[in-house]
């Protein structure tokens, strides 16, 4: 069969590569310590639990309006108030089936063939795909450890050209988990409206963020795109929902590409995820990331002592990019290798970025803490081996 040029030119990702064979060595009986994905151990809190049980005792589940269920884009709107203390109207919030569908929407709603779309290398590997599908270019700025891996105003101002139509970021970033301070966010945003330029901004680890209170974009550019989910804070990967907000004329522009492409995201997870909001809730997701800025501090400590460097520490999402030069391999032979002969799964930088991904390799600790001390240990003794 003939593919579609678009389709051949998706690269697979390494972390999916490296899961699977962590796969196949747990099938030979060995213990792997997974630390390579982006997913909570938590999953979803227990009244959201409770929530899907009682919402599958429901006769009918119909479609729901391509946007979202009504009361939940409300209670999103609510969330932004409460936690943020911004004013956000629900009519411009996109219940989504995850921030993967988000991006694909607003990708499909923005990008025309030829536009210019400015990221930074390293970035979070799917929004380079979305860009090119719909014909855009890319427009990767390298974004080393000296601007904590992220896009600086400087940057922005000394890149754009006629052509770029807008900036991609996220903000804490995957696979870095650094945060673009919020003056360089603002001055970003500022520049690039005073272009006509579109900003989206991916918040999915917003909050958590280890200071507890990093702000949304929209306290200080309300008409900025935003992109977030109920796969990361609220651990609920596999539920498959997000949401974006976006600006009034582009709700339309949503409703037509979200009916179009997929109808609506999950009825059951749409109901279930009102109870994400209850101060219950809440609570449960407040105390996890307690939980993650412990084990934060346990990795960097650990990796510390076995050795490895980490040039720009993570301030909220829950990965530690390692900078592995000082052991002579390359990011794919440390993660092939450590894998191999400690089985611990990391992933290597090459899957966020062409400059640097030789030199780095993200670790994730969104594990157990027994797993997370385990695989520091193994790869201690995978250092010594060397
Ligand atoms: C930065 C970023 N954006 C979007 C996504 C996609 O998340 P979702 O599960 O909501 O589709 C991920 C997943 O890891 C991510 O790291």
């Amino acid at each position: 069969m003939k593919f579609s040029d678009r389709a051949n030119a998706i690269t697979p990702f390494y972390a999916m590569a490296f899961s699977e064979k962590a796969s196949a060595l747990e099938a030979k009986g060995h213990h792997v310590v997974r630390l390579n994905i982006g997913e909570p151990d938590f999953g979803a809190p227990g009244p959201v639990v409770q929530a899907m049980q009682d919402v599958m005792e429901k006769a009918e589940l119909p479609y729901t309006s391509a946007l979202g269920l009504p009361a939940l884009r409300e209670a999103i709107a609510g969330f932004y108030l409460q936690r943020h203390g911004v004013a956000v109207n629900p009519n411009n919030v996109v219940v989504t089936a995850g921030a993967s569908a988000a991006l694909l929407l607003v990708s499909a709603a923005l990008v025309n063939h030829g536009d210019k779309v400015m990221l930074a290398d390293p970035a979070y590997p799917c929004n380079r795909q979305f860009i090119r599908s719909f014909g855009g270019q890319l427009q990767s700025i390298p974004a080393g450890a000296e601007q904590r891996f992220q896009l600086t105003p400087h940057n922005v101002q000394a890149n754009w050209q006629n052509d770029t139509k807008g900036v991609m970021l996220a903000s804490p970033s995957n696979p870095t988990g650094t945060s673009v301070p919020e003056s360089d966010l603002a001055a970003i945003c500022d520049f690039v409206k005073s272009r006509g330029g579109w900003r989206i901004v991916d918040e999915i680890y917003l909050n958590l963020s280890h200071h507890g209170d990093a702000q949304t974009v929209l306290a200080f550019d309300p008409d900025a795109i935003v992109i977030n989910s109920f796969s990361k804070y609220f651990g609920m990967t596999g539920w498959r929902l997000g949401w974006c907000v976006v600006p009034d004329d582009m709700v339309p522009v949503m409703e037509r590409l979200a009916q179009n492409l997929y109808i609506c995201p999950s009825t059951p997870a749409q109901y279930a995820a009102l109870a994400c909001f209850t101060p219950e809730t809440l609570n449960v997701c407040e105390g996890r990331r307690d939980i993650l800025l412990h084990r934060r501090q346990r990795v960097l400590d650990g990796l510390k002592q076995a050795g490895l460097s980490v040039d720009v520490e993570p301030d909220g999402a829950f990965y530690v990019y390692i900078n592995v030069t000082s052991t002579g391999l390359n990011a794919m032979t440390f993660c092939e290798r450590l894998l191999e002969e400690q089985h611990v799964a990391l992933t290597p930088g090459n899957d966020f970025g062409e400059v640097t991904g030789d030199d780095y390799v993200r670790l994730s600790f969104a594990a157990s803490e027994t797993a997370l001390d385990e695989g520091i240990k193994r790869i201690g003794t995978f250092l010594a081996s060397l």
